[in-house]
Formats: C-alpha cells, structure tokens, sequence
C-alpha cells in the first residue's frame, strides 16, 4: 500500500470515529431535549426545538473531514426545516430490535446538503400551509443528486379545476384534461400543444411525439414479428411459458405506453419517468398506469429477486456514465426473480465503444442472452457511427447467486 493511500484510510479512519461520536453525542443531546417534551403535536414548536437541539456541526469539523463528508466550511446554515425532518427522532416506544437503535433518521439524498441555495428555496415555505409552485426547482435539486428529495410539510400546487381521470380502459388511449396538469414548469401549457410539438418545436425533447397517442406510439412493440432490434410484446413474451411474466418494471417509460399494452396482457408494470419539459408523471397516472419519481441513480424500490420482467428503452444509453450502469445492472439483476428477463430495447452508444465497453459490461453481470441484435442508428446521420443494441436478457433460473 502507498502511503497516500495509507494517509487516507487512516484520516478517513478518523472521519468515522468523529461521525460515530459525533451522531451518538446528537442522540444524546436530541434525547434529553426530546424526552423533556410532552407529547403533544405543535409543528412550528417541533421545528424550533430541534433547530436548537441540533449542534452546529462546522466549527467542530476539520478541514479535511468537512472536505470528505461533503460540508464545507462555508456552507451557510441548512433551513430549519430541512434540519426538522432529517434529525434523528426518537422512536416513541423506545428501542427497536428490527432497527437496532431508539431512533429514526428519515432519508434524503447524501448530497442534498451540497446544494444549500437550492435547498433553501426549496425548504423555505410555510408549515401546514402551500408548497411554492416549484416542480422544476425541485427535479433539478433530485437530478443533481438530491434524492430522495426532503419530504415537506405543505400542501403541493394542484390545479385549481381538476376534473375526474377518464374510467379504465377509455383512459388507456384518450388525451386526458389539460386541467389535471400544472403547466408551470413546461414550454407548453396544453396537452395540444405537447401533441403537436414534433411538427413545430426544433428543440429536442424527450420523448417528443410521445405524447401523440395516435402518432408512433400507437404501434410501439405491437409488430406481429418484429425486425433487428425491434421486438414485439408478444415475441418477448413467448419466451416464458404463459402467464408466468406477472410483474415488472419500465425504466424511462416515456408516457408509459408499455405499461398499457402490458396491461392488456393483464400484466402489472411500473413507469419510472421524470418530468423533462413535460408532464410525464401526471399523464401516465391519467391513462391508469402506476408512476414512479425516480431518476437512475435512485436503488430501485422493490425486494430482491421479485420482479418478472424489467424493460427500458431510450434512456440507458452511452450518456449514463459507465460506473453508474455497472451499479444500474447490477440492481436490475437484483430485483429480477430468478428466471425473470430483462429487456433492453434500444441502448445505444458509438460503434467503437460496443466491442471496448458496452458487451463486456453487459455480459459481466450475469445474465443469459436470449436474444441480441445490433443495428444503426441513423437519427443523426451516419457520420457519427451509432448503434442500437436491443438484447433480451434472463436472469438465471438456477444458481444466479
Ligand atoms: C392547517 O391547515 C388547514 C387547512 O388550511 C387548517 O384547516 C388547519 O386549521 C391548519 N392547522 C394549523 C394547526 O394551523
Ligand atoms: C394551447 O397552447 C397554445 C400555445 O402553447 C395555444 O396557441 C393554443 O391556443 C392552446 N390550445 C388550447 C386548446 O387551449
Ligand atoms: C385478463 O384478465 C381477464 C379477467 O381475469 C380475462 O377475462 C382476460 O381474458 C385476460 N386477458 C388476457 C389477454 O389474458
């Protein structure tokens, strides 16, 4: 071992000791202030005490720790609510063997505290009373790394006229009402006009014509056999033996049109999406499809080995950096069940990082290929040498441990 390296375990050695003592001296300091409150509920008195309880952890911190734990010197106080929800907070039973400790430490991204100016708008409202309109605020603070986001106690923007989602399956394939959506973070202000935006709109978009339900969407993964690196639903799906696929993932499902045809396969599948200039999250939920809020740095939700099948199409690609996939494979084969398959439709990178990069990154993790096809990709002309590669992936069912 050099001995840079050597320095820096030992300093980091220290960081721990000094969190270690540091979060137990919190405990400490938060349960004797805490166990003195009566239990009654006054959220502007919660706030306030632990503000106070909280100790000012930057003059105890050294240079280097605060470096490393990602509070620098000058950082400026973290608002008070922020503090209120992620102090540790007592369990009102006491101790908790499923926990091992008396306490709860609710969960926000790590580097949440990295961005205290975005934090600050974005912790800065009135307790009990309405959320600033800040939906682009908020998704870019969880982009950056904020995830999960702090939960906060006011009540979120909501259109002032909301009317009732269309009844299943009418909702499956009908534009829903510009009145469930609040439009202020998007370039348009009507489902129209994101319907028409492929025609007029230069910028690009995600997704842009996704949001035309009679347009290609219509026919995505419907093909009676697809071609190259287009698969059909029911070509994946004959893979397994029927009825098996129950359950599953859509990693950057757009509009959530796979979750649809999957539906009328009587196959359940959640959507995780952002909101990139459009209201991707609400229409989904508008066509009777389950969203998920997360980006692809977030750990997915679900159990080991519990899902059937996780697809995703588009959003895996070359632009994600390439220890983040490793971490992001990895986790799909996590979820997966044994036996479960993991469709990857249309990852796409350079040529010449296909043979360096992509396929043994790919082929590391684990899975058995059932299928692999690999085709250009010509959307920005020929000249920059791209290409798709859909494969179609099985968990093992035996021994993938
Ligand atoms: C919280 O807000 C609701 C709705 O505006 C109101 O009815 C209630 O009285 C408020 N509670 C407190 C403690 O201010
Ligand atoms: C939708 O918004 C566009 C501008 O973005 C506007 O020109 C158009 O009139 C609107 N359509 C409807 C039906 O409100
Ligand atoms: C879906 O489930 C319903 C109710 O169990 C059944 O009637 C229908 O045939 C199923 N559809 C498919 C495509 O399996």
């Amino acid at each position: 071992m050099d001995s840079p390296h050597q320095f820096r375990s030992v300093s980091s050695n220290f960081l721990y000791l000094f969190i270690l003592l540091a979060s137990n001296l919190l405990t400490f300091l938060l349960s004797s202030t805490l166990f003195s409150c009566s239990c009654s509920f006054d959220p502007t008195q919660t706030t306030t005490t632990t503000t106070n309880a909280m100790p000012n952890p930057n003059p105890v911190i050294t240079p280097d720790a605060a470096e490393e734990s990602g509070i620098t010197s000058n950082t400026p106080d973290l608002p008070p609510e922020f503090l209120a929800f992620t102090s540790p907070q007592l369990l009102p039973f006491g101790f908790n063997s499923n926990f091992d400790s008396d306490n709860i430490l609710p969960s926000v991204g790590r580097p949440c505290t990295l961005f205290p100016d975005e934090l600050n708008h974005f912790m800065s409202y009135k307790v009990n009373g309405s959320c600033p309109d800040d939906e682009l605020l908020a998704q870019k603070l969880l982009l950056k790394g904020c995830e999960p986001l702090p939960r906060r106690r006011c009540r979120p923007a909501a259109p002032p006229d909301c009317v009732e989602p269309f009844p299943i399956p009418r909702s499956y394939w009908l534009t829903p009402s510009d009145s469930s959506v609040v439009w202020t973070a998007y370039t348009c202000k009507n489902y129209s006009c994101l319907v028409n935006r492929r025609h007029k709109q230069k910028a690009f978009d995600d997704c842009k014509d996704c949001f035309d339900l009679e347009g290609p969407e219509k026919v995505r993964w419907t093909a009676k056999k697809g071609n190259g690196v287009e698969l059909s639903i029911d070509e994946v799906l004959s893979v397994k033996k029927p009825g098996t696929i129950r359950i599953g993932l859509d990693i950057g499902g757009g509009v959530g049109t796979f979750a649809v045809r999957m539906m009328e396969r009587n196959i359940t599948i959640v959507t995780t999406s952002m909101n990139l200039n459009g209201p991707f999250n609400t229409f989904i939920a508008s066509r009777g499809i389950v969203p998920l809020y997360i980006s692809i740095s977030q750990r997915l939700p679900f159990f080991d080995n519990t899902l059937d099948i996780v697809h995703s199409m588009h959003v895996l690609s070359n632009w994600i950096p390439t220890t983040l996939l490793h971490f992001l494979l990895f986790d799909i084969y996590r979820v997966l069940r044994p036996g479960g398959l993991f469709w990857l439709d249309h990852f796409f990178c350079v040529e010449k990082q296909l043979e360096e990069v992509y396929v043994p990154l790919i082929e590391s993790v684990g899975f058995d290929k059932v299928k692999w096809e690999v085709g250009r990709k010509l959307d920005r002309g020929p000249e920059l040498h791209e290409i798709y590669i859909t494969a179609l992936l099985e968990k093992p069912l035996k021994n993938s441990w």
